[in-house]
């Protein structure tokens, strides 16, 4: 009687909606329209969600008082939901969490068949962790932390558990539209006690790696720490702010940046790609670099056309390749001139040949990622160009600025 009079004094206090839940149940649904918010303080809000530019919906974790409300976490994202009618439920006879439809799963969630177990709950905490525990000892049987997507949020560990072989690893979606696993895994080595360091992996090959004690002078989290012992090894930081206006995170990006969250958005480092050439700033050198590139090759997005037409273009649907793909697949050739991926960023285009570049100031051609050298015997862009090229960005910024 009196949480009851206590919360209803709050909610009138505070003009909320006081019918949110944090809890799903044996028995319980939640259907494509409600969401679970984290308790007490509602920092988190868990639900299903859809990407307009390729209609798939997909059951994921965001904070709720972020307004561009990233995903911290999603459970299905090689596998989006189709049917309108797909519920969350713990599935009754193996004790699992699914994603089901019309009474069968399509999605296992939680992967250890925890048989039925009377009474378990999901429940979504304060800290994001979504965790399924057991109704009679409340242990818990699984957690979301232990399966992270690409963002690591304060609190959780990034490294290895010794007792149940888990690697926690982030990795990147493929692009911003698509959560399918990406080209970027981003995980805590440790080697002996000295030696940790946080390492980005582009399809398995070193791309960028910070010792954690060099991190600290980087990062706007100061409260970094680690673990290393029989049982774990891990990196993790603490929250650096206070309050329901918090989002803090690391999200590890499709092309291989890592995103420090809070009001406003910051780069962990400042190169926007490592090119393999380039082994400053944390970027990993890269021994198979062709020799026809140099240090002073940079990419630019830029709008126009090459002088010999579309002839001399490369095109590649493939829908597993993001934007450091197509990247790659220009450097990995010495005659080519530009890349991008395609709208959603995922397939790609390469420009090859030994055109120049024309910019189109009426911005009617696709913009592209063009190699802009001023090494020696390789001007692929003349000097009076890129004159025009400063100009043109110049009106880039101030019609931003603006
Ligand atoms: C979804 O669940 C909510 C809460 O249980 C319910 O009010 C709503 O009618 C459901 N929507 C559909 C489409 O079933
Ligand atoms: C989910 O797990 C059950 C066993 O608990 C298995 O029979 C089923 O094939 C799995 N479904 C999917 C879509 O992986
Ligand atoms: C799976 O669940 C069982 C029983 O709840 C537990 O003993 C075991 O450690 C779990 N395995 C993993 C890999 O989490
Ligand atoms: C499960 O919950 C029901 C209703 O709350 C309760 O009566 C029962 O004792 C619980 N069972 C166990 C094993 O905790
Ligand atoms: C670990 O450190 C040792 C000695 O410092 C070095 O020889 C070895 O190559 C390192 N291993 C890795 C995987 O970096
Ligand atoms: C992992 O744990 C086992 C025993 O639980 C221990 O023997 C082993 O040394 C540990 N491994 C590491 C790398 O600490
Ligand atoms: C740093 O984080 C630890 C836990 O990870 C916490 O106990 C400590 O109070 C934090 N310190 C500061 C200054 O926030
Ligand atoms: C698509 O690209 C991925 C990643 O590079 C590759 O593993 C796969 O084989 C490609 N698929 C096709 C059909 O070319």
């Amino acid at each position: 009687m009196i949480t009851l009079i206590i919360s209803i004094l709050l909610c009138s206090n505070l003009i909320v909606d006081c019918s949110y839940v944090s809890t799903i149940k044996v028995g319980d649904q939640l259907n494509l329209t409600s969401q679970l918010v984290s308790s007490p303080d509602r920092r988190f809000t868990l639900g299903f969600f859809t990407i307009p530019e390729t209609d798939n919906t997909y059951l994921g974790i965001w904070y709720t008082h972020d307004t561009s409300s990233t995903k911290v976490w999603v459970a299905n994202r090689a596998t989006p939901v189709i049917s309108s009618s797909s519920v969350l439920v713990i599935d009754p006879d193996t004790g699992k969490l699914i994603i089901a439809t019309g009474g069968a799963a399509i999605v296992n969630i939680s992967d250890n068949q925890s048989g039925p177990t009377p009474n378990m709950t999901a429940t979504l905490q304060d800290t994001g962790d979504f965790q399924l525990k057991s109704g009679t000892d409340d242990r818990i049987l699984w957690k979301s932390f232990d399966y992270p997507t690409n963002v690591l949020l304060p609190g959780m560990k990034l490294g290895w558990d010794n007792r149940t072989g888990r690697n926690w690893e982030l990795t990147s979606w493929v692009s911003d539209k698509f959560p399918d696993l990406g080209a970027f895994t981003m995980s805590f080595e440790a080697n002996g006690t000295n030696s940790h360091r946080l390492m980005i992996r582009r399809r398995g090959q070193p791309y960028w790696s910070k010792l954690v004690k060099e991190l600290g002078s980087v990062s706007r989290y100061r409260n970094l720490s680690y673990g290393y012992n029989n049982e774990e090894r891990y990196f993790s930081y603490a929250e650096s702010c206070e309050g329901n206006g918090c989002t803090s995170l690391w999200l590890l990006n499709a092309n291989g940046q890592v995103e420090e969250g809070q009001a406003d958005r910051r780069y962990l480092w400042r190169s926007e790609f490592c090119y393999g050439f380039n082994s400053g700033d944390g970027c990993a050198a890269d021994s198979d670099m062709r020799l026809c590139w140099s240090r002073d090759d940079k990419f630019t997005l830029l709008t126009g056309e090459f002088n010999t037409g579309g002839r001399l273009f490369r095109h590649d649907d493939n829908s597993s390749l993001s934007f450091s793909d197509c990247m790659v697949g220009c450097l990995n050739s010495c005659d080519c001139l530009a890349f991008n991926s395609h709208e959603n960023g995922v397939g790609c285009d390469i420009w090859t040949g030994k055109s120049k570049f024309v910019i189109d100031p009426h911005v009617t051609s696709a913009p592209k990622y063009v190699l802009v050298s001023t090494s020696k015997g390789k001007i692929l862009i003349t000097d009076s160009v890129i004159c025009r090229l400063i100009v043109m960005h110049l009106k880039h910024f101030i019609t931003r600025v603006v």
